[in-house]
């Protein structure tokens, strides 16, 4: 019940008009579809609350629509760099930062392979299919070992498809210390803002 519930929403989330209301962004030039759930939502809330103006935001899997790298930057005014690893997505995230007027880097990469320069903030939605799925614990992990030096990371998770004890295993086990959690009645997702250990 919940499950359909939780699908419902996200299918009613991810459309144009939602887009463009959550986001004020036009997302109708989206050349891979796109879904926006829970966690895409509340990241946004985090967002708002720790990215300054001067600051350096790498997005890492930014989708199909650069979602977050084009709120960023129309909205707070931060340099962005976005990234992905599906080249159909870099070619649809590049289609709607151009309709909506935003000039910021769509790149291809895995994680940080080939990203140079130094970030304020690192944020990353994790791909997770359901919460049988092992492989968005192991990019997580490869994210937190492979973050140069004194990153700090925003790390979103849905309790539906992702065991959050486990992400914060993952975070903990890798010396990082996770230094706030930015949550939302009703959402299920869990923002980890997370620092390595001195
Ligand atoms: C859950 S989606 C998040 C999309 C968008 N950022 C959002 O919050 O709605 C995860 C994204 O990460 C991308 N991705 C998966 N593995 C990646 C990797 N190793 N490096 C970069 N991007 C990756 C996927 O292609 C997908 O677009």
């Amino acid at each position: 019940m919940l499950k359909f519930f939780i699908k419902a929403v996200t299918r009613i989330l991810s459309t144009d008009f939602f887009a463009k209301l959550l986001f004020g962004i036009d997302c109708s030039k989206s050349t891979a579809g796109y879904q926006i759930g829970f966690s895409t939502i509340l990241m946004k809330k985090a967002l708002k609350k720790l990215v300054k103006s001067n600051d350096k935001v790498l997005d890492i899997g930014t989708g199909a629509l650069a979602i977050h790298g084009i709120w960023i930057r129309k909205n707070i005014g931060a340099d962005v760099v976005a990234t992905e690893i599906s080249d159909k997505y870099i070619e649809s995230a590049k289609k709607v930062a151009k309709y909506n007027n935003i000039n910021i880097k769509i790149l291809k990469s895995d994680l940080f392979k080939g990203i140079k320069g130094r970030f304020d903030w690192v944020i990353f939605n994790p791909p997770f299919r359901n919460r049988k799925d092992s492989n968005g614990y192991r990019i997580v992990e490869r994210l937190l070992k492979d973050a140069p030096e004194n990153t700090r990371l925003m790390i979103v998770v849905n309790a539906f498809y992702a065991n959050q004890k486990r992400i914060e295993e993952t975070i903990k086990n890798n010396d990082y210390a996770i230094k706030d959690t930015i949550t939302k009645f009703l959402n299920p997702s869990k923002v980890y803002i997370v620092e390595k250990q001195a």
